[in-house]
Order: C-alpha cells, then structure tokens, then sequence
C-alpha cells in the first residue's frame, strides 16, 4: 500500500462544480430539462470528486432519494457543486447541490440536492482504502457527522 495515497486531504481539495447550458437536445415532452440528464451530470460530478479524493477508481454504491424542487429550463446554465461530506474505509459521500442560472438575469435557483455514495477500487476490482478527510471548519465537521449517520441508515436497510 502506498502510505502517501492515505494522506488526509481537505474538502477543497476534491470539490468541484460542473457546469452545462441546457439545450433543446436536453428537454423532455413537456419542454423542461429530462430529470434524467440532471440525474447523469451529478453522478458524473460527484464520480470525478470521489476519484480525485481517492486517486482510485471508482463505483457509484448507491444514491439516496432525489426530489426536483424546481424545473430546469431550456436556455439556463446548470450548476452542479459537488463535495464530499464523509469518508469510510473504502467509500466516499459526495454532497450534489444542482442550481440554475438564468443568463440574462443572473438569478440563481436551488433545484434539488443530492447524496451519492462511492467505493474505491484496488487493480483487482475489490474495495481498497481511500484517504480520510482533514476537516477544516465546524461545518464540514458537522456535515460529516450527519454523513456518518446517514451512511449507518443505509447500511441498516441493506441488513
Ligand atoms: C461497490 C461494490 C464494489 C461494493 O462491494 P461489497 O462487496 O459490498 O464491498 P464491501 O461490503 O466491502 O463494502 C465496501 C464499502 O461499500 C459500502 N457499502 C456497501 N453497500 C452499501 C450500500 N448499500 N450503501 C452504502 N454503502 C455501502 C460499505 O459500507 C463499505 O464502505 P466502508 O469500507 O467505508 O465501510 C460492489 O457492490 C459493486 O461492484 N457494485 C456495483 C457498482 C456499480 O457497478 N455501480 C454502477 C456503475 S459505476
């Protein structure tokens, strides 16, 4: 095992926020943003946050319920802000905060939240130790109290 790749790393240091222009090609029957598409960038998100905290490959394990608040438009900027909240032995929590932009406006908008849980992969496929979180601030510390305890609940209902 390299000793290094276990170093705590800090919050920031894997955070990231992806951003895409809603298109035509996005939209649903109804003309508003696939619930789908906003579904597939947070996974992608939260995906490379977990990869870069581990610096493994990685799996999605699970992903908690999902409410859409508000509907996403055609014609607005997605913002998807991913970080993560808690750390295991292999697995990771990544906190989603999905936002619109309107471009002419400015106004930004809250559309849902999201958690989605990853595991660390070793070269054989099994799951391997990722680096435990150097929390700076009383709310990452907070947050990862509540991560620890929402990750005991979903291990409840899997048992
Ligand atoms: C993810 C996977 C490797 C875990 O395998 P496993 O045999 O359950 O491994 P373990 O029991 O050792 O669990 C590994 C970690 O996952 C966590 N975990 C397992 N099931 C979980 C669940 N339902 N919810 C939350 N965490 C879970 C465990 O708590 C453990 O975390 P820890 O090491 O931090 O304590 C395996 O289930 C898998 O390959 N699933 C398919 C993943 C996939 O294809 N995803 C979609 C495409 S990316």
């Amino acid at each position: 095992m390299d000793d290094q790749r276990l170093t705590a790393k800090p919050v920031a240091d894997s955070a990231l926020t992806l951003t895409q222009f809603m298109q035509p090609e996005h939209s649903n029957s109804l003309g508003t943003v696939h619930g789908g598409v906003v579904l597939k960038l947070c996974d992608e998100c939260a995906g490379i946050v977990a990869r870069r905290h581990a610096r493994r490959p990685t799996v999605t394990v699970t992903v908690d319920s999902v409410t859409f608040h508000r509907p996403v438009l055609v014609g607005q900027l997605l913002l998807v802000h991913g970080a993560i909240t808690y750390v295991g032995t292999t697995s990771m929590e990544v906190e989603l905060r999905v936002e619109t932009e309107n471009l002419l406006t400015g106004e930004i908008v809250h559309t849902n939240s999201a958690y989605f849980v990853y595991v660390a992969l070793d070269d054989d496929l099994r799951p391997t130790p990722v680096p435990p979180l150097d929390l700076l601030t009383e709310e990452e510390r907070r947050k990862f109290e509540a991560g620890r305890q929402r990750q005991q609940a979903r291990l409840a209902r899997r048992a």
